[in-house]
């Protein structure tokens, strides 16, 4: 069982490393080969742009959310209050980072509960890993996103991490069923995300009919937790080495949403992994995401002294509002799953 301190370690690497361009994979996220199509004529005003989304019963600011980082330490106090007031504040839904720690320790839960008492308009999705599934009952693996009220839960599974990660558990057997049965049991929508490695057509066939709201299907070419878990060690490491041979592992973005159209699906498609701007956001809707997810380039604007956060999260919504107005599209319901504005090759 790991100490207090090798939990603190490892997340501080974790924000440390992920800020490091070497944890980035060196291959697209495929968004190059995506292009959304000109029109020359809009019969629209720019002002009546419209780049609300409605989900979960609230209607957000903008489909690009905050997608899961971090928390349970020190510093992610200060990390999460900054994503939390300004996520309140702009009217954006926030992933919270595993609550894993929070499963075992009451203190560990009074983080997101001060931050949501700060900022009560903050909406919330709860984040727990789907190896825990196989470890806690679902009574208690919803306890931690009932105390917070979110509207929902990520279950990720990491697989790439978690037998590269020096204290990980690579063991998912039986993890399909225990997320039906999660599924099943939970009074709030629950979705599947990788974080950063994708999903094949075979694994999406595979996720049919479990209860699942959602999958985030975080493909390749951004954040690659390979990566960040084999820099954690000294270069002699096996795992160092290893993570190197394995640097670009992973289906991409733009191919694991293709891959969601290749066979039927019971369940709605959300997108993240190496989305930079607003344009990448809109490509994705077009293809077919409900709600597009940013990590790498947030967690970085937080901790830098220098830069904005909301200068950023304006920045994020007029690049998708202008993608709205050039493809003549009014509303992201319009642009949403539109064959007739996107191309890829
Ligand atoms: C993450 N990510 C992540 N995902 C998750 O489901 N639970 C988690 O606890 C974390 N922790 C975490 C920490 C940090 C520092 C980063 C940068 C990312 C993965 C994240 O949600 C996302 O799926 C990937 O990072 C891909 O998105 P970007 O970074 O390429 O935009």
């Amino acid at each position: 069982m790991e100490t207090d301190a090798q939990f603190e370690s490892r997340k501080k690497d974790h924000v440390r490393i992920a800020l490091m361009p070497e944890a980035q994979a060196s291959v697209s996220n495929g968004l190059d080969e995506v292009r959304l199509i000109h029109e020359a004529l809009p019969d629209i005003s720019f002002n009546d742009v419209n780049i609300t989304k409605k989900v979960f019963g609230h209607r957000f600011n903008s489909p690009i959310f905050v997608s899961s980082m971090t928390g349970g330490y020190d510093n992610s106090f200060y990390i999460n209050s900054k994503l939390a007031e300004m996520c309140a504040s702009k009217n954006w839904l926030l992933g919270t980072g595993s609550q894993r720690k929070e499963l075992d320790s009451v203190e560990a839960q009074k983080e997101w509960k001060l931050i949501t008492a700060q900022n009560p308009k903050l909406k919330l999705v709860s984040n727990i890993g789907i190896t825990q599934l196989l470890q806690y009952r679902p009574k208690e693996i919803l306890k931690i996103a009932e105390n917070i009220k979110s509207l929902a839960l990520f279950v990720h599974t990491n697989p790439l991490q978690e037998a590269l990660q020096k204290e990980g558990t690579p063991n998912f057997k039986g993890a399909l069923n225990a997320l039906k049965v999660l599924a099943k049991a939970s009074p709030i929508p629950v979705i599947l995300k990788e974080v950063g490695c994708g999903f094949s057509t075979e694994t999406l066939a595979r996720l049919n009919n479990c209860g699942l709201y959602a999958v985030d299907v975080s493909g390749l070419g951004g954040t690659h937790w390979g990566r960040i878990e084999g820099l954690r060690n000294q270069s002699e490491d096996i795992r160092f080495k290893s993570a190197i041979t394995f640097k670009n592992w992973g289906i991409s973005t733009k191919q694991s949403l293709l891959n969601t159209k290749k066979v039927p699906i019971t369940y709605k498609v959300w997108s993240s992994g190496g989305v930079r701007n607003g344009l990448d956001a809109a490509k994705l809707i077009a293809m077919g995401s409900e709600m597009v997810g940013m990590a790498k380039p947030i967690l970085e604007c937080v901790m830098n002294p220098n830069e904005k956060l909301d200068m950023l999260f304006d920045q994020l919504e007029y690049e998708l509002k202008l993608s709205l107005f050039v493809t003549g599209c009014k509303s992201i319901d319009e642009l949403f799953d539109n064959k007739k504005v996107v191309e890829w090759t």
